[in-house]
């Protein structure tokens, strides 16, 4: 992404704006245990207007009926931070990088902002926010109401997460190229796991495998913390402690996938430690795969994720039934939730700057939002037998499955953006011979 990008996210905020004035804030930085911080991560709507990856800074856009302005308070270079931390862009470095406005030192945040909210009516701020440079904000605005002379006020405060979530929403041609990215380097890391994995090892060190790929690639960060799930272990769907022994005969079911420029991948594969399907691992994985590519190849503009919900549960309820799992009538069944056991999650969920990107799915009036060209979302069902499950055929006890890609909405239907990724049963054996 360079500025022309973020300058366009800016550009499309301020249209959907009222006159008024928005304050997006950075991410906090947050303490791991004493005196050590995790790795700083950039709140994502800051970055998406942005595109600074600083903490303790300020975005400010204000629109008036003859102009717009936007302002982005930063932190200065300074010699300590250089020395512990590394060096800032500071005020000069911002300015000529980031094509805002004006700059300003984040100390005169506080003195600027009563100025800045003067003669306003609308406020844009994330509501649920505790961030103290938003709580100061609202103090000015308090004051004003209380200064003689001012015409007008801020009577309203409007939560501007909604507008940034839902421009959020359709990814663009540069986002994709970011979010395509982080998939080819997850891709190669999932290949080498099961290129690596052996009866034996420890789910910590595919891990390792997954992470060194990652990290060889420039991708310094996962985008969410990652599931290596063997056997039973899969039937635990946020399963991270990623400490037990591979056996010979399990299936192993990784959840793992990087993150680019702050773009997440999101992406799991279930495949043999050994490198062979069992007959009944096979049955289980040939429903799960039948599902997630009638439910991929139902996707079009158009479409609804309500409906997508639905018609997978279908899916996954026959898959049920034909394998002796449930018997009955399918519709009983859903009725009664009864597949839910077996499938308790959703079908998937929206992707981008989070790896569960926060974007609305129903508009303004609570409708379902229809999908269109740009929107990126996951697929990814599954199926869970535990161990200890008498209801289920004992040859199917134990085995957890999912199959998860990302996928791109397109004019004309969808685009697989993780199709690379082996996922038949003969690919995937293919891929772990040993
Ligand atoms: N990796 C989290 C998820 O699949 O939603
Ligand atoms: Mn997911
Ligand atoms: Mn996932």
């Amino acid at each position: 992404m360079n500025e022309t990008n973020f300058l366009d996210h800016r550009r499309k905020l301020l249209e959907r704006m009222e006159e008024g004035v928005a304050i997006v804030t950075s991410a906090p930085p947050q303490t791991r245990s004493n005196d050590t911080e995790y790795a700083y991560r950039q709140n994502s709507d800051f970055y998406y207007l942005s595109g600074f990856t600083e903490d303790n800074s300020v975005l400010i856009l204000i629109k008036t009926s003859e102009s717009t302005k936007v302002l982005l308070f930063v932190e200065p270079d300074n010699a300590e931070h250089a020395l512990w931390n590394g060096a800032r862009l500071g005020i000069e470095g911002a300015k000529s990088t980031f094509r805002v406005d004006e700059v300003y030192d984040i100390a005169e945040y506080s003195r600027m902002i009563p100025e800045l909210l003067r003669e306003h009516i609308h406020l844009y701020i994330d509501l649920y926010s505790d961030s103290p440079h938003l709580s100061e904000a609202k103090r000015a605005a308090h004051s004003l109401h209380s200064t003689r002379g001012i015409k007008r006020h801020i009577r309203s405060i409007i939560d501007i997460t909604y507008l940034i979530r839902r421009l959020r929403l359709i990814k663009s041609d540069k986002e994709i190229q970011e979010i395509t990215h982080a998939i080819t380097i997850t891709a190669e890391a999932h290949h080498e796991a099961m290129r690596t994995c052996r009866a034996g090892m420890r789910e910590f060190q595919l891990q390792a495998c997954m992470s060194y790929v990652f990290l060889n690639n420039g991708a310094v960060s996962e985008a969410y913390g990652a599931i290596v799930a063997g056997g039973n272990n899969a039937n635990t769907l946020h399963y991270i402690d990623n400490r037990d022994e591979l056996k010979d005969g399990d299936l192993v079911l990784i959840d793992a996938a990087c993150e680019w420029n702050l773009y997440a991948s999101d992406i799991t594969r279930t495949f043999p430690i050994n490198g062979k399907f069992s007959n009944a691992q096979r049955e289980v994985y040939e429903k799960v795969l039948n599902v997630q590519l009638r439910v991929i190849e139902a996707i079009k503009p158009g479409v609804k994720r309500d409906w997508l919900q639905k018609y997978s549960e279908e899916l996954l309820c026959d898959a049920l039934i034909d394998l002796g799992i449930l018997s009955g009538e399918r519709n009983v069944l859903m009725d009664a939730k009864e597949h839910k056991k077996y499938a308790p999650h959703g079908i998937g969920h929206w992707m981008g700057l989070d790896v569960h990107d926060p974007c609305p799915y129903v508009d303004e009036v609570g409708e379902a939002l229809a999908f269109e060209a740009g929107m990126v979302m996951t697929i990814e069902p599954g199926l869970y037998f535990r161990t200890d499950d008498e209801s289920v055929p004992e040859r199917y006890r134990g085995i957890g499955i999912r199959i998860e890609d990302n996928i791109l909405v397109t004019e004309s239907g969808y685009e697989n953006l993780s199709s690379m990724i082996a996922k038949t049963v003969e690919e995937i054996e293919k891929m772990c011979r040993k």
